[in-house]
């Protein structure tokens, strides 16, 4: 399973004057210094939106193709350190579930793609 962590780095989209840097550019720069101190920066990309807007800042889970993805919203920078934890979990192939510290930040959660119906 190839897992990644798409940030957003538009949030908050809906914020007048729009800060420099975004919430999520907040974000990505608290989420990307944990990742390479544990060491999984690779796993970490940007994207515009995961469709968290009205509940900044966003980040989505992709396991692979086909995979499940979990969707986080109103994430902030102190979040990093559990989110990234969660990740490097699941990148490792860890079937561990949300921590309680950011069971509140899940927006959605979309199944892996099973077989095809009959
Ligand atoms: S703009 Fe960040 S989730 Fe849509």
């Amino acid at each position: 399973m190839k897992a990644r962590l798409f940030v957003c780095t538009t949030c908050d989209r809906y914020a007048q004057p729009p800060p420099a840097p975004t919430r999520g550019e907040q974000m990505l720069a608290a989420i990307q210094a944990e990742a390479e101190r544990v060491g999984i920066g690779h796993a970490i990309s940007t994207v515009a939106c995961v469709n968290s807007c009205p509940r900044p800042a966003g980040a989505a889970l992709r396991e692979g193709r086909g995979g499940g993805v979990f969707r986080f919203a109103r994430l902030t920078p102190p979040d990093a350190p559990a989110l990234v934890d969660f990740v490097a979990r699941r990148v490792a192939g860890e079937r561990v579930e949300v921590p309680d510290s950011l069971a509140d930040r899940v927006a959605s959660y979309i199944l892996p793609r099973g077989p095809a119906a009959e």
